[in-house]
């Protein structure tokens, strides 16, 4: 057993329920200040004691995370575009597996653009990542099927999910769509659910609770959080779905009454 990895594992997934509430705020790495994250440190101040985990970039965390802060970081290794250019899928590595050890990651990430012009270099990409990870114990993100143009159904992302896991990611992002038990029988590894664009509370709360009960182990839920009108309550309320089973009703009871 690779007892650092799998300890870095287990302060992000619970181990008391084995899910874990990811907070995403990497978005600025390709779409620059978007709304909710123009003062990122601001945005997360009240959110902290929620989240299992802070997923974002190494340029936020130093500036906009205090060091005494006591929560697992998953580090985005991955960028080098923005929401300008027509391909999103020209990623690369964009920090060295040194960086990610001295500010103390939890577990890396970077996405892979499966069918794009960019495919194949996003997905050995990640192969890299798996070998540095493994290299000293770091728990490794895939993250799929980020664009506007990507085609979400079970089919695409069950492919996207496989060959994560087939090139060694110990978890994997993805959208939750019909059919997510597909998704989730045939990848052998634990899936988180990315929230998407801001919807209505009371539907990114089912949302989560449908993935949740088809097999999700988590979330790693960025706009649904941040940019509702009340992200303290809407989080708390997130994690009662996840790791205390709440019903959709009784988590939107949360989302409205907590401050
Ligand atoms: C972008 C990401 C984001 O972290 C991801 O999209 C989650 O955020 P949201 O819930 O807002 O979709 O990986 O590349």
């Amino acid at each position: 057993m690779d007892w650092g990895l799998q300890h870095r594992l287990s302060r992000i997934f619970k181990p008391d329920t084995g899910k874990t509430v990811m907070l995403a705020i990497d978005h600025g790495y390709f779409l620059g200040p978007t709304g909710g994250l123009e003062v990122p440190g601001k945005t997360i101040e009240p959110l902290l004691p929620f989240a299992d985990s802070l997923m974002l970039t190494r340029g936020i965390l130093r500036s906009s995370v205090p060091p005494e802060t006591n929560i697992p970081i998953v580090l985005r290794m991955s960028g080098g575009n923005s929401i300008l250019t027509d391909d999103l899928s020209n990623e690369e590595i964009t920090v060295g597996i040194e960086d990610a050890i001295r500010l103390n990651a939890s577990a890396i990430t970077s996405s892979i653009f499966v069918g794009t012009p960019h495919e194949h270099e996003t997905i050995m990409g990640l192969a890299d990542l798996v070998d540095h990870g493994q290299a000293f114990g770091l728990p490794v993100l895939a993250v799929t099927a980020v664009g506007r143009e990507m085609k979400r159904d079970a089919k695409y992302l069950s492919l996207c999910c496989r060959i994560a896991a087939e090139m060694g990611a110990h978890f994997v992002k993805t959208y939750f769509v019909e059919d997510f038990e597909k998704i989730v029988g045939s990848c052998p590894v634990p899936i988180v659910i990315a929230g998407g664009k801001k919807l209505p509370e009371k539907d990114a709360l089912q949302m989560a609770y449908d993935a949740i009960s088809r097999g999700a182990s988590g979330v790693d839920m960025g706009r649904n959080i941040f940019q509702s009108d009340n992200p303290v309550g809407m989080i708390q309320a997130v994690r009662a779905v996840v790791h205390k089973g709440a019903s959709v009703d009784d988590a939107y009871d949360i989302y409205k009454t907590v401050k």
